[in-house]
């Protein structure tokens, strides 16, 4: 499975790629804003100072919402770097702008999928990754890894090459379980992916371990 980190935080993206386990990064509105970055410029260089940072996709959303927009911004995003990744949101005239990418050979990520209809869709556009947003659903008492399984088992009767990429992940046991059930990537914070190393055992171990060397 693929790990993306889903921020726009530089020092985040640098601490997860300087593990050595990071394939990629997810951005998207909120996450920028969240960084107080404005401003087209602005915004251009912060996805060329991501990716200069990592070595995998870079996701960077579109802003508009209507087909002709979408072309216009996401030819704008590909053309700074092979690395990006154009975001979509899955709405008519996304899934449109998504086959047109497809067809000129650049990457997509379709965005908010909630459901196996969208993401079914997607695949019919040849997105190159589709993401389902499992703590959305959580949040509203649907079970978010169930739609990752279904999507995975409709595409996998089709043999769609649609990555599915487990989004808006909240916590450790999400990255978990997603593993389990086979997406092909996840993208969540970084203190969700560090939790995977911890354990209780681990730490007494190495204590215990440091103590008895000192007799050696
Ligand atoms: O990748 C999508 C993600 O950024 C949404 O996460 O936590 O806002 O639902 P969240």
């Amino acid at each position: 499975m693929k790990f993306f980190i889903d921020t726009a935080n530089l020092d985040q993206i640098k601490e997860a790629q300087a593990l050595g386990v990071l394939d990629g990064v997810t951005t998207n509105p909120s996450l920028m804003a969240k960084e107080g970055i404005s401003g087209e410029a602005n915004i251009i260089n912060h996805y060329k100072a991501i990716c200069d940072i990592v070595d995998g996709d870079v996701s960077a959303e579109v802003l508009s919402v209507d087909f002709d927009g979408m072309v216009k911004e996401g030819e704008a995003l590909a053309a700074l770097n092979p690395q990006i990744v154009v975001k979509l949101p899955m709405i008519k005239d996304g899934i449109k702008a998504c086959r047109y990418f497809t067809a000129k050979g650049i990457k997509t990520n379709v965005t908010l999928v909630f459901s196996v209809g969208q993401a079914l869709l997607a695949a019919k556009a040849g997105a190159t990754y589709v993401s389902p947003f499992i703590g959305r659903l959580d949040d509203i008492s649907t079970d978010g890894l169930h739609l990752v399984s279904e999507i995975r088992e409709v595409y996998d009767n089709y043999a769609f090459e649609t990555e599915i990429l487990a989004a808006s992940v909240r916590h450790t046991m999400h990255i978990v379980d997603c593993a389990k059930i086979g997406a092909d990537v996840m993208t969540g914070p970084l203190p969700a992916i560090e939790g995977l190393m911890r354990h209780p055992l681990t730490d007494s171990g190495l204590a215990k371990f440091l103590e008895d060397a000192k007799s050696l």
